[in-house]
């Protein structure tokens, strides 16, 4: 299937293929097949969802690391119990996808048996989209908490340098019938990813997402990466993103403080830390009453009345269900130049092309 798009034609890979070829340049790079199933899931995941940012197209720049040996390809990585409900994760300069998925595991183990569940990983990197930790606890039938660090990019309010993360909070609750709770949202008016994204496809940014260098607007994706992203809602987003750092890289003992490398800085180890937190919902009710009042949470939100101009009131995460549901039959779509990037990997280890076509 082919579309066209601001003068660019769209092809569209299924997300079995996207899958199979993410593995196979990982492997090529040395990832042991568990860890480069575990990556190829959480990013086909995304790109599954619609979060088009923090999914495959990342793999060239994730490559670019481990050739650098700034990322370690297959580290061991274990589990350390601190106590019944307390795990801590040295992620080695691994995979974050690997640690956080670890993490998350192990969260959910301790949750079963005692209804809770927490993990602090340290020495980690860049784990993509947040919501696939937490729809790893949905599916276990867990509410979640997921938190990580991440390079400065946003200042703190009233400043201008960068400081703070774009780092994403991110919680959920299994639903009912009509789904789960899956909050995702980094702390910025948009994530960076969008920029990087606008940038790749020579695309403009909206005026409010960053300013320049000098501290101006602008809808230039490539001046916006020289300058700041700004905070959502002022002071409060940049006290999100504190948030952030206080629970994933001060309570881990990983970077903090503005000290995380970015991943797509390939000078040095990232040093990301997380933060994952399981909690059983039958603690206080049945499961099915927890379920059921689950629902009639989404059925008051998603049946409030609207403004002017909207058609449908969303639960979090709805949109990207719905994305989830749709790019299931038609793949997921990309430009020409995003297609020659990723098979430009798979040459460097003689993987196999993406194939287009659903
Ligand atoms: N690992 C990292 O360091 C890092 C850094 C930044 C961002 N990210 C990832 O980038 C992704 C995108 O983040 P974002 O802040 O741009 O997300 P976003 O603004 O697209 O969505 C944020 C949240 O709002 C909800 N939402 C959006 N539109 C809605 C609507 N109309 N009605 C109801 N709910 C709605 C979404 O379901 C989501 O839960 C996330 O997956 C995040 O984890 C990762």
């Amino acid at each position: 299937m082919e579309l066209q798009r601001n003068h660019q034609t769209t092809y569209f890979v299924s997300l079995e293929n996207a899958h199979k070829f993410v593995e196979g340049v990982l492997i090529g790079n040395k990832v042991c097949p568990e860890h480069a199933a575990i990556v190829a899931r959480c990013l086909v995941q995304a790109d599954a969802r619609g979060v088009d940012t923090h999914g495959c197209n990342r793999v060239p720049s994730y490559m670019r690391r481990i050739r650098q040996g700034v990322l370690q390809p297959s580290p061991h990585i274990q589990v350390k119990a601190i106590s019944p409900v307390v795990h801590q994760v040295d992620g080695k300069n691994g995979f974050g996808f690997v640690s956080a998925t670890l993490a998350m595991d192990a969260c959910i183990k301790s949750a079963l048996d005692y209804g809770i569940g927490m993990a602090s990983v340290k020495h980690s990197n860049h784990f993509g989209m947040s919501a696939s930790f937490v729809m790893q606890a949905n599916a276990a039938g867990m509410m979640s908490l997921v938190f990580t660090n991440s390079s400065p990019a946003l200042p703190a309010w009233g400043a201008k340098d960068r400081l703070l993360g774009v780092s994403p909070i991110a919680c959920g609750a299994p639903g009912g019938a009509d789904g789960d709770f899956v909050l995702d949202m980094a702390p910025s008016i948009a994530a960076r990813g969008k920029i990087y994204k606008a940038l790749r496809r020579e695309e403009k940014i909206p005026k409010d997402w960053a300013l320049d260098a000098h501290g101006n607007p602008t809808d230039d994706p490539a001046a916006a990466l020289e300058g700041v992203m700004l905070p959502m809602g002022g002071p409060k987003g940049s006290a999100l993103a504190i948030m952030m750092d206080v629970f994933s890289g001060v309570l881990s003992g990983s970077a903090f403080a503005g000290e995380v490398t970015g991943p797509y800085d390939p000078s040095k180890a990232s040093d990301v830390g997380h933060f994952l937190l399981a909690i059983k919902p039958d603690l206080f009710m049945s499961s099915k009453e927890f379920r059921a009042r689950m629902d009639y949470l989404y059925q008051r939100v998603t049946s409030s009345s609207k403004m002017a101009g909207v058609d449908r009131v969303y639960f979090p995460g709805e949109l990207e269900q719905i994305q989830a549901q749709l790019r299931k039959s038609t793949g997921i779509p990309w430009v020409q130049a995003e297609i020659d990037a990723l098979n430009a990997e798979a040459d460097l280890v003689d993987a196999p092309h993406l194939v287009i076509g659903v």
